[in-house]
């Protein structure tokens, strides 16, 4: 039995978080924090949650977070920098599901965020966690970057084809859509219903702050420099990423649809949680809502030059509070895919 606690409970992932941990018997959640909410139940902020958890969420302030193995920080960017270094030297594991140790020029991270970042040498430390690239870094590692939403999908849609060597880098394109939790909990006026359902959109095209962890994470299954258009889009759904990304094939290399396909499944052949689809099949958002799966198609539309890469996941799940916990089953020697193995919902 481990025990764990959730800065920043109250919130999407937060909820997900919970969803996920409450049912295991090897997993003890010893806090769950809100400043806006301590004191009350969590099953009053949260009624999906009652019959199965006790708990008040209390403010961070007040806990003691050192009697933990581990803790997760689903909190804005800009907070665990500050809070998490005193529980690592403490002893404490900690995933942190914002970004603030995703990127490792510290000077970049703090041009996106518009930030000064208080604990550096632990961006340093920390393990990106990728499982499908990471997967034994993180098995030791102290703290895990959790990545983030766009960027879990964007990379391993292209990781096959970048580690191949197959395409031109300089010229790669994303075009994703994602729901509106991947905005979080707290009121905005995008992400009334009034805005956002029965519309659709694209957002931060002059400069999303995945654009800089998604190019680091392609360069690191490169040899080549990288090049990326990464177009984010507000789709009018709760739950749900779909990345079409676009790859031209360099010159002088070919590859047909079939290779392509073999190169795919070959590549995530052992991966618990990445679905290559068979030829032909296209992925949707709903065939993953609730689950910790990416799911894949590669085409060659036309028998052309380009390839295309269809993939979808749960941004709050693989694409946050899943993917959290995968990272925590690897960091505590558990079994990886522990209370991960639910299937989608659908409709
Ligand atoms: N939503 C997604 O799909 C998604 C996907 C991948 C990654 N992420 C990242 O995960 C993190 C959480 O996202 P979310 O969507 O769950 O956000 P959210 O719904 O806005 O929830 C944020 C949580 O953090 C707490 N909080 C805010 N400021 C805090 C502070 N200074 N100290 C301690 N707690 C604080 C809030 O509660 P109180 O204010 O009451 O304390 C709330 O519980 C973000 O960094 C986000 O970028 C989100």
């Amino acid at each position: 039995m481990i025990n764990v606690g959730i800065i920043g409970g109250s919130g999407y992932t937060g909820v997900e978080l919970l969803r996920l941990l409450l049912p295991r018997t090897d997993v003890s959640i010893r806090f769950v924090s809100s400043r806006a909410h301590a004191g009350t139940r969590v099953d009053e902020q949260f009624t999906s949650l009652r019959g199965h958890c006790d708990l008040e969420f209390s403010d961070p302030a007040t806990i003691n977070q050192a009697e933990c193995d581990l803790v997760f920080f689903a909190t804005p960017n800009g907070t665990a920098m500050h809070q998490a270094p005193a529980l690592l030297e403490a002893g404490v594991k900690v995933v942190d599901l914002s970004a603030d140790y995703r990127i490792k020029d510290i000077g970049t991270w703090e041009r996106w965020y518009g930030l000064t970042h208080t604990s550096p040498a632990w961006v340093e430390r920390a393990v990106y966690g990728l499982p499908e690239i990471n997967r034994e870094a993180i098995r030791s590692a102290d703290l895990v970057a959790n990545p983030g939403c766009y960027p879990t999908t964007v990379q391993l849609g292209f990781l096959p084809l970048l580690e191949a060597g197959l395409v031109d880098t300089k010229s790669l394109i994303a075009d994703a859509k994602s729901g509106v939790s991947g905005a979080g909990r707290a009121a905005s006026v995008p992400t009334l219903l009034a805005e956002a359902s029965d519309n659709f959109k694209a957002y931060g095209v002059s400069g999303h702050r995945h654009l800089p962890e998604i190019e680091q994470g392609l360069t690191f299954m490169s040899d080549s420099p990288i090049d990326l258009t990464f177009t984010p889009h507000l789709l009018p759904i709760i739950r749900g990423i779909h990345a079409t990304l676009y790859a031209p094939l360099k010159s002088g290399v070919s590859a047909s649809e079939e290779e392509l396909q073999a190169l795919f499944e070959s590549r995530f052949k052992s991966e618990p949680f990445v679905d290559v689809l068979p030829s032909g099949v296209y992925p949707e958002t709903r065939s993953v809502k609730g689950s910790n799966t990416v799911r894949l198609s590669v085409l060659k539309p036309q028998g052309r030059n380009t390839v295309v890469v269809l993939a979808v996941e749960d941004n709050l799940v693989k694409g946050a509070a899943g993917q959290a916990v995968q990272n925590m089953n690897l960091m505590m020697g558990m079994e990886e895919t522990e209370g991960l193995q639910g299937l989608p919902l659908l409709p």
